[in-house]
């Protein structure tokens, strides 16, 4: 679905379907040239459900074998996201010992999801823990995450679409783009 199919849905596109795709193209350059000579495969790990679209372009843009598995995690606690508990919807099915790891997102908000999922990784015995997002909100960041690959910085607005919804709706929008407040507002 493109940005004009939405009508006066959206105010504006942040990110073009053309921009998303040079950029993510970009980084799998970066990817291919860092993990170069892994023994074994890298193991992309996607956090449902908004970094399908991601994944699935990076993983079809880098050169180098890998791995894809999901996880599917849920905040939980009064005001949802603000409370940084999180609770595993959907584990992985891969054993993470010895293996370099790329979590793969599509937006780092508060980064409270990013820096449990990181610890929580990171306990199960893996050689290497990265992240690479395709969004980050710099005005909305509580906790700082390291992102080794980041596609783009957003201003802190309701931005849905390249797998980004707003009650399930508008994932597959190619762009990113403002949601108008009308929509969310009633
Ligand atoms: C979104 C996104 C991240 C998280 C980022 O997922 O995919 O996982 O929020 O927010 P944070 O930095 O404030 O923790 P969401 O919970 O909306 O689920 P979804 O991917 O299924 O849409």
């Amino acid at each position: 679905m493109d940005a004009q199919a939405l009508g006066n849905e959206i105010t504006r596109v942040v990110h073009t379907a053309d921009e998303l795709a040079e950029r993510i193209n970009q980084i799998a350059k970066e990817i291919d040239i860092d993990y170069a000579d892994l023994d074994q495969p890298l193991l992309l790990v996607g956090v449902l459900k908004g970094a399908v679209m991601v994944m699935a372009d990076l993983a079809r843009a880098v050169s180098i074998p890998v791995h894809m598995d999901w996880m599917a995690v849920s905040s939980y606690g009064s005001g949802t996201k603000s409370s940084g508990v999180v609770r595993i919807i959907k584990d992985l099915d891969i054993d993470l010992i010895g293996r370099h790891v790329l979590i793969v997102e599509d937006i780092l908000d508060t980064g409270l999801t990013l820096s449990w999922l990181i610890k929580n990784l990171k306990s199960r015995g893996p050689k290497s823990i990265e992240v690479m997002t395709m969004l980050r909100k710099p005005e909305a960041v509580k906790v700082e995450v390291p992102t080794k690959y980041l596609g783009f910085d957003i201003p802190n607005e309701f931005v849905v679409g390249f797998g980004l919804d707003y009650a399930e709706q508008y994932r597959n929008l190619d762009s990113v783009a403002v949601l108008s407040p009308h929509v969310y507002q009633g």
